[in-house]
């Protein structure tokens, strides 16, 4: 028997999609902050956003009056910090996105924020567990190579743990990646997508170039492209000259990742992002999570794609991933065991 659904052809069905939209409630935890604030406002602009939540341990309600003067449908609430204010915020959330915590500053490594970004997460994804365990947790928070598995952890303790919806925000890498490639070949960027793999740290991050439109880039001018996606966190942080990293550029590849997480919770099919998920990719190698292209569907991870051909010069970054990747990963698992 076939059901209305099954008998539309692909624009029927998109528009059936559409106008089946449902409510989707997004809470941002950390909205005040330096990514907290244009993410909320990027958030507030999208028509899938029926509900916007913003907490933080300051200034929440104050960046909520300001969002809610925009004139667009989503009611927006902003929360005290407070064990019922993190609650409310929680409640009902199709997606959590999470950038609370501490920026670097020049001469630091995203790992040298563990120590004060792994309680933080830790403390926030309890409060996830416990009131949103259905929701689709986005981190960004760094170092996300650690603060995605602290998160696991914390929903494996409370018996709520779901691989499928638990995604370590790398679009950034992909954002820069497709820039980056655009400035040196001068087309458009939106025209140039890149796959980049692994991780969201130095050499954890691995772009594909030879699966791009540009896999001619050899020689010295792909060491630098390859480096600039590598490190172009870094280029950010030395410019803030002590006033944080990227935030603008952070907002808005969060949003960019939350749409594609809400259109596909929608019901649109071929949702495609780079994101470091629980993956089978590597755990023979020990590496439980990996960022690869993932097909997203209402659940959250409906396909996790192969990584494909790469050459030599990319097995060799994979390789060096790798080493870096395990210990980033197993420093968050145990981070927990000791500290729950
Ligand atoms: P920020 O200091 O400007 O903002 C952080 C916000 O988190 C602050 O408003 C702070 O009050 C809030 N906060 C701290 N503890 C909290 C808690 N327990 N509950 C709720 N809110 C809390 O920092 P930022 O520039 O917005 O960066 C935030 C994080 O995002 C950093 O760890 C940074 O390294 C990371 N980041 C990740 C990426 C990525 O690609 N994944 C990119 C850029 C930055
Ligand atoms: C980035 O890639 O810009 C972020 O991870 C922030 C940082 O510390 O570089």
């Amino acid at each position: 028997m076939f059901s209305a659904r099954s008998i539309l052809n692909t624009a029927q069905r998109r528009a059936f999609s559409v106008s089946a939209q449902q409510n989707f409630k997004v809470t941002v935890l950390g909205a005040a902050g330096g990514i907290g604030q244009p993410l909320s406002l990027l958030m507030k602009t999208n028509k899938l956003v029926t509900d916007l939540a913003l907490y933080d341990i300051r200034g929440a309600p104050g960046v909520a009056a300001d969002i809610s003067h925009i004139n667009t449908k989503s009611s927006v609430n902003g929360y005290a910090p407070s064990p019922e204010g993190l609650k409310s915020a929680l409640s009902g959330a199709e997606v959590v996105l999470i950038p609370a915590g501490v920026p670097r500053k020049p001469g630091m490594s995203r790992d040298d924020l563990f120590n004060t970004n792994a309680s933080i997460v830790r403390d926030l994804a309890k409060a996830a567990a416990d009131f949103a365990p259905k929701a689709k947790i986005l981190i960004i928070s760094n170092p996300v190579n650690s603060t995605v598995p602290i998160t696991a952890e914390v929903f494996k303790s409370k018996g709520v743990y779901d691989p499928k919806r638990l995604f370590g925000v790398t679009t950034l890498d992909i954002v820069r990646a497709s820039r980056f490639i655009s400035e040196i070949k001068s087309t458009d960027p939106a025209n140039e997508a890149v796959t980049v793999i692994g991780g969201h740290s130095g050499v954890t991050i691995v772009p594909l170039l030879s699966q791009s439109n540009h896999s001619e880039i050899s020689g010295e001018a792909r060491d630098k492209l390859v480096n600039r996606i590598q490190f172009g966190g870094d280029e950010v942080v030395q410019a803030k000259e002590g006033a944080g990293s990227a935030t603008l550029s952070m907002a808005y590849a969060g949003a960019r990742m939350a749409d594609s997480i809400l259109r596909a919770a929608n019901g649109e099919k071929n949702v495609v992002e780079c994101t470091f998920v629980e993956s089978p990719l590597y755990k023979d190698q020990g590496i439980d999570f990996f960022s690869s292209k993932v097909t997203l569907g209402p659940e959250g991870v409906a396909k996790i794609h192969e990584v494909g051909k790469v050459n030599e010069y990319e097995q060799g970054l994979l390789d060096a991933c790798i080493a870096d990747l395990a210990k980033n990963i197993t420093k968050g698992q145990k981070f927990v065991k000791e500290n729950p």
